[in-house]
């Protein structure tokens, strides 16, 4: 009986072509063409193993290697050619190497399948935009240490309910974002932990009858072992999951320092100002200065939680073992991984670069009355229990308001008036920068503690490097 599917390496049982649009439908070439690298990869190590194991001639072996090496260079160099009929990454290079080199290309896929391959690509690939992700975050958060130095008394309002409440120092606030930053690295090298785990061998999903040493390809493929169960193996996308929550939670974090950027940046808030170099202007109204590069940024956080969404979708309803479903997890994990990349590099790159206009900071926590709370301790610590210390100075913040003055500013004499609890020692505790100095423990704002916090952070990086 002809072949009538003989352009295809897998197609003999079928008695009727493929539909067209079904084999546009079904393929995914156009997308998980991006893997062929670590395909590549992959497959070296498997060709290296069985011959290892008896499995391969050493003839056998070096022919794929040297076919297989050839292609990464084609691929490389565009003049692959890519063909939706074999489609997708895998059968394309398998298809191109029997091309070039005969039979031995088509012994390749001894002891495995595309189920554990595709698998294995994947993690593969994580792995190397793990690294890439992780660069761009530590250079993000070495560009908020530095500024976070130039402001370690740098005074300005810190908010609750977007209300200014107390003050803080501009470097401690840049110093939550670094903390943010720093577990989002850790989440990151937790989940390279758990995808470092090589499915190769499970083949289709029960293992294979050749006798394949799995520690081999895992020790050549710098996995950390071999998977211990073969269906697990090929069916579980946990692991990208993992990274797509991990990267909604970086992108999450974006979003909230894109929003304060932006607040900050308006005419209302006026404490800093973003370089020209990373705003656009208006079509319509010339005064325009916009905040694109944050508000993009925010924007672009919803994408990635799209995705992990998809992505638990995708899953919660497969049964045991490998499904075709599984070939939608590629989009999303591409898109999540580009999005991330993008958007810590532009972070990255402007975070140097933003100045902050600390005469407007200043006033603006002098306002808010950022150190009524301040009063309230002074006075419970002259003996008034703290309900009655908050309605004295309830009364004085509204001396204040109808005054126009901030409480430094009313005289010993009207603060008296309030409680005569209250002597000239007073304004050393209403002042700014008195309030955030006595923050002195660890956690708190006070420039000498956010030096030291940078200090450690500083000297925690250079181990981690
Ligand atoms: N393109 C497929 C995917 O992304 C490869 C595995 C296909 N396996 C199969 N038995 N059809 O998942």
């Amino acid at each position: 009986m002809t072949n009538i599917n003989a352009d295809k390496l897998s197609s003999a049982r079928f008695a009727q072509a493929t539909d067209a649009f079904v084999e546009v439908f079904t393929a995914s070439v156009d997308f998980d063409k991006r893997m062929a690298a670590q395909d590549i990869q992959g497959s070296i190590a498997h060709a290296t193993m069985l011959c290892a194991c008896g499995i391969l001639t050493e003839a056998e072996r070096d022919a794929i290697i040297g076919g297989l090496t050839h292609i990464g260079e084609e691929i490389a160099s565009g003049t692959f050619v890519w063909s939706v009929k074999q489609e997708d990454v895998h059968m394309n290079i398998e298809a191109r190497l029997t091309d070039m080199i005969g039979i031995a290309g088509k012994k390749l896929h001894t002891g495995r399948s595309r189920n554990d391959q595709v698998a294995t690509d994947i993690r593969l690939y994580l792995r190397d935009e793990i690294v890439h992700i992780t660069a761009e975050l530590a250079r993000l958060q070495a560009a908020i240490l530095d500024l976070a130095e130039q402001h370690a008394d740098t005074i300005m309002p810190g908010f609750t309910h977007l209300q200014v409440a107390q003050p803080i120092t501009f470097g401690h606030h840049l110093m939550a974002w670094f903390e943010m930053l720093s577990r989002d690295r850790e989440r990151l090298q937790d989940c390279r932990k758990r995808l470092n785990v090589m499915p190769l061998g499970a083949a289709a999903l029960a293992g294979t009858s050749y006798p394949i040493d799995r520690d081999m390809t895992a020790g050549l493929l710098g996995f950390s072992r071999p998977s211990a169960n073969s269906l697990d193996s090929v069916s579980d996308r946990d692991f990208a999951i993992e990274f797509a929550a991990a990267g909604s939670l970086i992108m999450m974090h974006l979003s909230r320092f894109s929003e304060e950027l932006v607040l900050w940046a308006s005419a209302q808030f006026d404490f800093i100002d973003i370089p020209d170099a990373f705003c656009t202007g208006s079509s319509i109204m010339p005064q325009k200065k916009n905040p694109d590069v944050p508000e993009l940024v925010r924007g672009k956080s919803g994408r990635v939680t799209g995705h992990l969404v998809s992505l638990l979708m995708l899953m919660k309803s497969q049964p045991l073992a490998y499904n075709k479903d599984n070939q939608e997890d590629k989009e999303p994990l591409f898109d999540t991984a580009d999005t991330l990349i993008n958007c810590l590099r532009a972070f990255a790159d402007m975070v140097p670069h933003l100045v902050a206009k600390k005469t407007s900071m200043y006033q603006s926590a002098k306002r808010g009355f950022a150190t009524a709370t301040d009063l309230a301790d002074y006075l419970v610590r002259k003996g008034m229990a703290f309900r009655d210390a908050h309605e004295v100075v309830g009364l004085a913040v509204r001396l204040g308001l109808e005054t126009n003055r901030d409480l430094s500013e009313l005289s010993l004499a009207e603060l008296q008036g309030f409680s005569t609890l209250i002597d000239a020692d007073v304004f050393g505790f209403l002042t700014l920068e008195g309030s955030v100095a006595s923050r002195q423990h660890i956690g708190g704002t006070a420039p000498e503690t956010v030096k030291k916090a940078i200090a450690a952070a500083k000297a925690q990086w250079q181990l981690a490097e």
